[in-house]
């Protein structure tokens, strides 16, 4: 009898409509759609706009249409878990409000944030409850609404990021199939090059923090991309090594979207071809938490049965990993 691990039974994503295009980039900041396409890969991005949204309600998009998806009604959901960097307020947690709002009146929830990585930390940790035993329906949703802490006139990052998240469903899995194994990593020193500096307890927020606009996401790029090109290409290299896997045995690599350089370079150093690597950053830049549901969303009908599948991502933190899954079911 195989061992009972946690597979991903469904997924689904949402966006907002609204699309911010390199076009309408070039009218705020002194920037080219010819330095952002060939820089990140990037051409538009989606924007949650109208007051009073947040992260929230974009995970109870994605979150309704996957119970509908799977045929089951969300009192049966035992837990949530919520990746996300913008949560709708420091407390409480984002997903408390997503399960009210659902009407998931039986789950639990809680967050985590490890930035961009935050979407396979909580896969992981999500992993563990249906492997004990204990949980046999646990959600989790990795959103984020970024254009919250996006400052548009800043253009080393206002190119970059864009709304969005989806989720999925883990449930147990005995056939042999599910997530196998995972590589997660972190190095706090990192934090001076990817943070935002207001609004935590050492620099609460006052007049002072908005006026040095110490709200909005700052980053040194070229720091990060150093660390990011080779941290994200060496945990994946690693985690096919422990399992024996050559690149002929991957279906997909599905790497966070943050610069399609990055991603090059991770499937390079794993030996893959672009036709086994999962890129949609043109279409929605970097979401954060959601760019890996997101892409298993959009190639869902792609993935079959026994696929073997990487995961990848790097964000702040620094943070970083790898998680490696067999995916478990066929779409009708
Ligand atoms: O997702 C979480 C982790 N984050 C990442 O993985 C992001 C990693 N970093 C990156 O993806 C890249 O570093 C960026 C896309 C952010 C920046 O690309 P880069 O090739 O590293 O550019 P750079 O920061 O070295 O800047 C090169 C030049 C600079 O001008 P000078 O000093 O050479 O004259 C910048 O001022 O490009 C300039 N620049 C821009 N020019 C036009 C920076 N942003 C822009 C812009 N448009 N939007």
């Amino acid at each position: 009898m195989e061992k009972i691990r946690a597979a991903i039974t469904a997924v689904n994503a949402w966006v907002p409509d609204y699309v911010l295009t390199n076009a309408e980039i070039e009218k705020l900041v002194d920037t080219t759609d010819e330095w952002i396409t060939s820089r990140t890969g990037i051409k538009e991005r989606h924007i949650l706009k109208g007051d009073g949204k947040g992260s929230s309600d974009i995970a109870v998009e994605a979150i309704k249409g996957l119970l509908q998806k799977r045929g089951i009604g969300p009192e049966e959901i035992e837990l949530v878990i919520c990746a996300t960097t913008t949560p709708d307020m420091q407390f409480p947690a984002t997903a408390n409000i997503i399960c009210d709002k659902v009407g998931m009146v039986n789950a639990f929830g809680y967050d985590i944030n490890a930035a961009c990585s935050g979407f396979i930390y909580s896969l992981v940790t999500g992993s563990k409850f249906i492997e004990s035993g204990q949980y046999k329906k646990v959600i989790v949703v990795g959103v984020d609404k970024m254009s919250s802490i996006i400052d548009y006139t800043d253009r080393a990052t206002c190119v970059i990021f864009g709304d969005g998240g989806g989720a999925v469903l883990l449930e147990p899995e005995s056939s042999g199939n599910g997530i196998m194994d995972s590589i997660l990593r972190s190095d706090g020193s990192g934090r001076v090059y990817l943070h935002q500096k207001a609004g935590g307890s050492v620099l609460p927020a006052s007049h002072d923090t908005v006026d040095a606009k110490q709200h909005y996401v700052y980053q040194e790029g070229q720091a990060v991309f150093k660390f990011a090109v080779t941290k994200m290409a060496d945990v994946s290299a690693e985690i096919m090594e422990r399992n024996h896997l050559k690149a002929e045995d991957i279906a997909w690599l599905v790497p966070h979207q943050a610069n399609k350089r990055i991603i090059d370079a991770t499937a390079n150093r794993m030996g893959l071809g672009n036709e086994k690597v999962m890129l949609n950053i043109e279409r929605y830049g970097n979401t954060t938490n959601g760019t890996i549901p997101i892409c298993l969303w959009e190639w869902e009908k792609r993935l079959h049965k026994g696929d073997v599948v990487i995961l990848a991502a790097f964000g702040g933190g620094f943070t970083w990993g790898s998680v490696y899954l067999r995916w478990a079911y066929d779409t009708k």
